[in-house]
């Protein structure tokens, strides 16, 4: 184009576009305006390149003079982007606080913490014990044959336990368990000695509800068969495991009468000032080990049951079994 550009059109030219410059950045209102502003004005290709280029085309001494005033115009629509960039983003983060808006006084949503059942923590602690004693967990059916339950446990026709009174029995065929015993059974049939098992598990009785009775209770069955084991054997896996369950609590063992053991002991621990039955326990009856074909001159062995509702009951202090059965939440959210 032509050579004819004065200093006086270049100045011009630059106050033209600072005025204009300061009027688009005060209206610019997103950070993205303001960059495409920047980009237009002071960019490669922007305005102010434009002018600066036609700078050339001035005479030698006019040129500083030029070049001064654009940069004092470049500092200063620099500075207008900024401050106005500032300026925007706390508008929008203004608006977003206006925007989002945070109800303290909302109730918060409940989410119920789930827990234990103390049955079943009570359970887990007395396998854990046995665990690290070396027993091994087994488990076996709720409904159970006449065999598993009774017969192969010795336990002959007219005992009490079969009676009708004691048992569920079901309509076809089989029954409830009557306690976790038969699982003894079950193992020794397809394991040889020795053999350390505890089998925790539920058991049924027709028994009258009553704060010391349920139909539906817990038992942890314990087997152990081996040679050489003998009565002290027995009390002193059952000394120490009450030792670990319950720390220094009075123990005493009673001699009493099971079928499938011989001799037969109880096990009573004493609590508020009156001895409580926890468990029943004795040495296996040769009987039984010889049903199950192992030869009873070369093993022996102990065997006990667990009752889980009292070893729960005397832990926490609970007096009423039925508080064990009726799910309030009131009750429960206490373990
Ligand atoms: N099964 C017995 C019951 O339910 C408890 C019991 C007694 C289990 C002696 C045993 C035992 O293993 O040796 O009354």
């Amino acid at each position: 184009m032509s050579a004819t550009v004065s200093l006086q059109q270049l100045t011009e030219q630059l106050e033209q576009l600072e005025a204009q410059a300061a009027a688009d950045i005060a209206a610019a209102s997103s950070a993205s305006e303001l960059e495409d502003l920047r980009v237009g004005l002071l960019g490669k290709k922007g305005r102010l390149s434009g002018v600066l280029g036609a700078m050339g085309k001035l005479p030698g001494d006019e040129r500083p003079l030029v070049g001064q005033r654009a940069n004092v115009l470049k500092e200063q629509v620099q500075g207008l982007l900024s401050e106005r960039l500032n300026a925007v983003k706390s508008a929008a983060m203004a608006e977003r606080i206006a925007r989002e808006t945070l109800d303290v006084t909302m109730p918060a949503s409940y989410t119920p913490v789930g827990r234990r059942h103390p049955l079943i923590s009570t359970i887990e602690e007395i396998v854990d014990i046995f665990a690290g004693l070396g027993y091994r967990v087994e488990e076996g059916p709720e409904i159970e044959s006449d065999f598993y339950n009774f017969t192969a446990l010795n336990i002959p026709p007219h005992h009490p336990a079969r009676d009708m009174q004691d048992t569920f029995y079901l309509r076809d065929h089989g029954l409830l368990r009557t306690h976790t015993s038969p699982v003894q059974i079950r193992h020794l049939e397809n394991n040889a000695p020795p053999v350390r098992i505890v089998a925790p598990g539920r058991v049924y009785r027709r028994d009258a509800v009553d704060a010391t009775h349920s139909p539906v209770f817990h038992q942890v069955e314990v087997l152990a068969i081996d040679e050489g084991l003998d009565f002290s054997h027995l009390r002193g896996t059952v000394t120490s495991f009450l030792q670990q369950f319950f720390g220094d609590l009075p123990v005493r063992f009673r001699a009493s009468y099971f079928p499938f053991t011989e001799p037969s002991a109880e096990v009573d621990v004493q609590w508020r000032g009156r001895w409580l039955e926890v468990m029943g326990c004795g040495m296996v009856d040769p009987a039984v080990l010889e049903g199950m074909g192992i030869d009873s001159e070369r093993y022996s062995g102990f065997a006990a049951g667990l009752g889980v509702e009292r070893f729960c009951m005397v832990r926490h202090g609970i007096d009423d079994i039925r508080r064990l059965f009726t799910s309030d939440l009131r009750f429960l959210e206490q373990f």
